[in-house]
């Protein structure tokens, strides 16, 4: 089996497993039971790891909150904003793009009587095909807006966004900038001081951390700026009322090990990740004609180095998925794949229905050989040539 899907998961490092191991069992105190030494050393080992995660995405220590993954924080982030007591601004904006983790959480503040407006994207064959259109943005946030959500990188085509351009804009308003950056955070820089963003969403599973786990950061941009969430979740007033229950110290320790070793080796998996994409784009071209790109050019700096996206002729990509099962590859967002329909991604830049439905994705990761992708380009191009 060879596993081309790390858009969808990454597989928990080892040496993360090892870190998290002694939290299970040995140091099983609450980390809220501050009164006997069990408890202090669990919260302790929590503070160390919220300690090495506001250091690597330069955020203040007391603006982290660990969640279940991403989605909860994204659910989190912007209803905690939108549906606060005290909010006054009824608008959000966000792109037609997203992860239904942001989509769905917006298409239902719609429903419940708020004002939503999502901006189109830069179409396919654009150089920057998949972000999201600035002169759009600026005419769609008013002084109405309390908050604009935009992921930091498609989990699709691999599409970057501009974040602090996008921030300015949002900032020229007064509106508040939420990122789901569970696509961005491990793979590739991600710095809120250069970016400015407001509210900041990932899941640790997506580099090679445990899953189970998610932080939302609030606040603690640049300027510091006064963000009121409402919380999902209320019980016994754990991490500040916004996010009760226990807290995980294993999950913790593993998503802040994960993003250290992470951080550690960003250059070297970039350049590994942009090596093993090219071959595998290489033996794929040589021996199917009329292979499309999907997104940003592959020599594009805007487009995440381990994404493969690009539409084949004459066959589904859900076909040829079924034609050729031990290569782990998909044919739209894994997280949507329970729902038939054509990627909203891939119409959002442009692409017909059909096309959509004849395009895949590779999500390639650290530990995917030179051996692998060779064998991978023989199973893809010989199970193809039997569909057509
Ligand atoms: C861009 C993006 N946002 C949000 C999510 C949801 O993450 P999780 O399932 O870890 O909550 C995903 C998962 O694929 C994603 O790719």
């Amino acid at each position: 089996m060879i596993y081309m899907d790390h858009h969808a998961t990454t597989p928990c490092d080892q040496r993360v497993v090892d870190q998290m191991l002694p939290w299970f069992s040995q140091q099983f105190g609450n980390p809220h039971s501050s009164s006997h030494a069990l408890g202090r050393t669990a919260a302790d080992a929590i503070a160390r790891a919220t300690a090495n995660i506001a250091e690597s995405i330069h955020v203040a220590e007391d603006r982290i909150l660990f969640t279940s993954g991403a989605t909860e924080s994204i659910n989190l982030a912007i209803d905690g904003i939108m549906r606060h007591p005290r909010q006054r601004r009824q608008h959000v904006v966000t792109t037609t793009i997203e992860h239904p983790a942001v989509g769905d959480v917006v298409d239902r503040l719609e429903r419940d009587g708020f004002e939503v407006t999502r901006v189109p994207v830069y179409q396919q064959g654009h150089d920057l095909a998949g972000q999201v259109d600035l002169d759009a943005l600026a005419a769609a946030v008013t002084d109405r807006t309390a908050l604009v959500s935009v992921h930091w990188a498609n989990n699709e085509i691999g599409v970057l966004q501009p974040m602090q351009q996008i921030a300015d804009i949002c900032h020229a308003q007064g509106a508040l900038l939420h990122s789901d950056a569970t696509q961005a955070v491990g793979r590739v820089a991600v710095d809120l001081n250069d970016s400015d963003v407001d509210l900041l969403s990932a899941s640790a599973h997506k580099f090679y951390g445990p899953k189970g786990v998610g932080l939302l950061t609030f606040g603690g941009g640049r300027d510091q700026r006064r963000i009121r969430i409402k919380p999902l979740i209320i019980g016994g007033g754990q991490q500040s009322n916004l996010r009760s229950g226990t807290m995980a110290p294993a999950l913790v320790v593993g998503c802040a090990a994960a993003l250290q070793l992470a951080d550690a080796e960003m250059e070297a998996t970039q350049e590994k990740l942009l090596r093993v994409r090219q071959q595998l784009w290489q033996g794929l071209q040589d021996q199917i004609d009329g292979l499309v790109i999907n997104g940003p050019p592959l020599d594009a700096l805007v487009r995440l180095a381990g994404n493969l996206n690009f539409s084949v002729p004459l066959v589904e990509g859900e076909t040829w998925m079924a034609a050729c099962p031990d290569v782990c590859f998909s044919s739209g967002s894994a997280c949507s794949s329970a729902n038939p329909m054509p990627s909203h991604v891939l119409r959002g830049i442009g692409l017909s229905e059909q096309l959509a439905r004849q395009s895949v994705r590779f999500g390639l990761g650290k530990e995917n050989t030179d051996d692998e992708i060779h064998s991978a380009v023989e199973r893809l191009v010989s199970a193809y040539k039997s569909l057509v």
